[in-house]
């Protein structure tokens, strides 16, 4: 069977639309059999959902991950893919969803993507994980607890979660049912910033001077076998420099950070990409090269898309990584990355829209 091709998009029917909260929303959307492979998705993973306003107006493409747990290595691609889209204010895409999307309707879906994954099949097999997430941060995180509590019976999950107040929390249900099935295995605390609880934990944000008295007293932090950070940037930051602090190892921590705002992040206009330098790229993409030359100040995905109009793309603004490339040849320069870990920078991955050539010739390979 062919691999599915990197970035592409399917018509898929939306079956439900459930109201979570007063300004969030799951979307479930119906796999059909032939694209269930497609389809197949590690826990934490991503959609990019496209809509072209009616009339000819610009197409919007908005990232949502999914929540529904990932199929097994050895059973079936998923039948259903579960989103979380959250409202924000003035948000193009969010306010498409929460005031006209419907079931039955069809939308444009992208093949899952995203590395912020946690892999059951490979973790060990009494292994401990832990999350800290913010809002909607919980959607990934979700289907990652969801996904490894099912295929690991000794392994244990703690989530911490903070979010405004309880009516404002996404996922209050599934969360809770988890709490239900593995009763010794998943553990977990909520704070909330506005609303007093009846825990007994204070409300408050969930800040670095919280967090590091609260983690020890929760779990083992030097043994918990890997991190799940996700939420605004202030949140996963804070946590970051929590868990250094507390002598965790940065090879421990994954983080996602999803932007507040449902518009795409502004392009960075540094100094640097404004003299960056025209140049040619060769870019090899679903098993197609070309070379094409670079504008002054462009980035490598705008003159690759130029050419080829299915480059894989989200948010164009360096958090998704949808538009990750491999540097074959040349240098290049980003001007910012919220997405790859440094592992894969090092291994000479870049996100193609924060790029800029440094050398003439630069060639990039997307469909590793
Ligand atoms: S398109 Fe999202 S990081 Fe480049």
């Amino acid at each position: 069977m062919a691999a599915p091709r990197h970035g592409a998009f399917h018509p898929l029917t939306v079956a439900e639309v459930d109201r979570l909260t007063d300004d969030s929303v799951a979307l479930t959307l119906r796999v059909p059999e032939e694209l269930r492979e497609d389809y197949r998705h590690a826990p934490g993973q991503h959609l990019t959902l496209r809509r072209t306003a009616p009339e000819g107006g610009v197409e919007v493409r908005r990232t949502y991950s999914i929540c529904s747990p990932a199929p097994t290595a050895d059973g079936p691609g998923p039948a259903h893919l579960r989103v979380g889209v959250r409202l924000v204010e003035g948000g193009e895409f969010s306010t498409f969803a929460h005031k006209e999307i419907a079931a039955g309707d069809v939308l444009d879906v992208m093949v899952p993507a995203g590395r912020f994954v946690l892999d059951p099949a490979a973790a060990p097999a009494s292994g401990h994980y832990a999350a800290i997430v913010g809002g909607s941060g919980i959607t990934p995180v979700l289907s990652i607890a969801a996904s490894l509590l099912a295929a690991r019976p000794d392994a244990r999950f703690c989530l911490v979660r903070s979010d405004r107040t309880a009516a404002s929390t996404m996922f209050l249900e599934e969360v809770a049912d988890l709490k239900d099935r593995y009763p010794s295995r998943f553990q977990l605390v909520t704070v909330l910033s506005r609303e007093e609880q009846e825990s007994g934990l204070p409300s408050g944000r969930l800040d670095e001077e919280r967090l590091t008295s609260l983690l020890p007293a929760l779990l083992p932090v030097a043994e918990v076998t890997g991190w799940f950070l996700c939420g605004p940037y202030g949140l996963v930051q804070g946590a970051e420099r929590t868990l250094h602090a507390l002598g965790v190892s940065r090879t421990r921590v994954h983080e996602e950070i999803f932007h507040v705002e449902d518009t795409s992040p502004a392009p960075v206009r540094s100094a640097a990409s404004a003299a960056a330098a025209a140049g040619r790229v060769t870019a090899r993409l679903d098993g197609r090269s070309g070379t094409w030359p670079v504008q002054e100040g462009e980035s490598l995905l705008d003159a690759v898309l130029r050419n080829r109009a299915d480059a894989p793309y989200a948010c164009k603004g360096g958090v998704c990584g949808t538009c990750r490339a491999f540097v074959v040849s040349g240098e290049v320069r980003m001007d910012r990355n919220f997405a790859l870990e440094a592992e894969e920078t090092d291994a000479g991955f870049v996100l193609a829209c924060q790029s800029h050539p440094v050398t003439e010739e630069v060639e990039i390979d997307f469909d590793r």
